[in-house]
């Protein structure tokens, strides 16, 4: 268990604002190599700045979801142990820039993106795909199911909110391996918003669907945005389920390798997620969460939400960075 602070149980909220200035300083760095066209010196900026950021931060972190395994990412990688070493241990997922190609492209919703936990808890998922299906929060547990037929959990969805299916809207990422599921949830008569990447804002919309219009996210996408996205749901409210899905025996024996048995087990939120968690985006391209960086005369200015589960609070910060300063 996490050390306790006074007589605050779960994570600091001291951290709450710590947790701000690693996702600002990780947009910032990927802001700058915005529209580039290089995916990979834009994501290497954002580690770097995530990483420089959270090792001053007064706690004994570990990243549980990384940049990949030790000898395949120099920084950031699973495992490693980030902090000044004292403090609170907390358990750190990791996204520094959630939508390497939007970025790369200048296209809306690339986020940095990080969650804090107490330590164990948030699943150390592989990085592998993972099936998911998620809504919003104040519905029945387990309203729509992950092996239920696209159909039936449009209509059981649209019941709950009392519409027509045809006033249900989907969020899928746009790709080859969803070809069956959007035909599928276009016979039933649901809409389809398809994006081109970046599935943990996919799934964070279903929380406020009245004003990004998305009720229910559906598909295959990354695990370890699967489990970001749940930690984000946990500060929310909201329901996910999810799968992991292996390609591959190498997929196959990089779960075993990580010790767990049954590839076929269906998580809930609180399996992806639990206790408390704080979850903070800041966005690198404008898009539907949040405004991206603007480099300004005066001021370098960024958006972020940060979120915690224990308080359920919701948090909309926007900083002006060397405010009145020349650049
Ligand atoms: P990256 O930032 O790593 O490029 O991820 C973007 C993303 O769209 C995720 O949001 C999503 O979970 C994953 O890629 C889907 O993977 P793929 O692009 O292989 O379909």
């Amino acid at each position: 268990m996490a050390k306790k602070n006074n007589n605050d149980t779960g994570l600091s909220r001291m951290l709450a604002l710590e947790i701000a200035r690693v996702t600002e300083s990780a947009a910032i760095a990927a802001a700058r190599l915005r529209g580039c066209g290089d995916e990979v010196a834009a994501d290497q900026a954002a580690v770097d700045a995530m990483r420089k950021e959270l090792n001053r931060l007064p706690i004994r972190g570990r990243i549980v979801i990384g940049e990949g395994e030790r000898d395949e990412a120099p920084m950031l990688y699973i495992g490693e142990e980030v902090g000044q070493g004292e403090g609170p241990e907390v358990d750190i997922a990791v996204d520094p820039l959630e939508g390497t190609t939007i970025c790369a492209k200048a296209e809306p919703n690339a986020l940095a993106v990080v969650a804090f936990a107490e330590k164990g808890s948030l699943l150390y998922a592989p990085d592998i795909y993972m099936e998911k299906i998620a809504i919003g929060p104040g519905f029945q547990p387990g309203l729509v199911d992950l092996d239920a037929a696209p159909k039936d959990n449009l209509s059981a969805l649209a019941k709950a909110k009392g519409v027509p299916i045809e006033e249900i809207t989907a969020c899928i990422l746009d790709r080859p391996r969803h070809a069956k599921l959007i035909e599928n949830v276009r016979k039933a008569g649901a809409a389809i918003r398809l994006i081109g990447d970046g599935d943990i804002a996919g799934v964070i919309h279903t929380a406020n669907a009245d004003e990004t219009g998305i009720d229910i996210y559906m598909g295959i996408g990354g695990a370890p945005e699967g489990v970001l996205a749940a930690a984000a749901l946990r500060c929310i409210g909201g329901q996910i389920q999810a799968r992991l899905h292996a390609m591959s025996d190498q997929h196959r024996a990089r779960v075993a390798e990580i010790g767990i048995e049954d590839i076929d087990r269906k998580y809930t939120l609180e399996d992806l997620a639990s206790g408390d968690v704080l979850f903070a985006a800041t966005g690198v391209t404008s898009g539907s969460m949040l405004q991206g960086v603007r480099f300004r005369a005066g001021a370098t200015r960024t958006e972020t939400v940060v979120m915690r589960a224990k308080t359920r609070t919701v948090r909309w910060i926007k900083t002006e960075h060397g405010a009145g300063q020349d650049r």
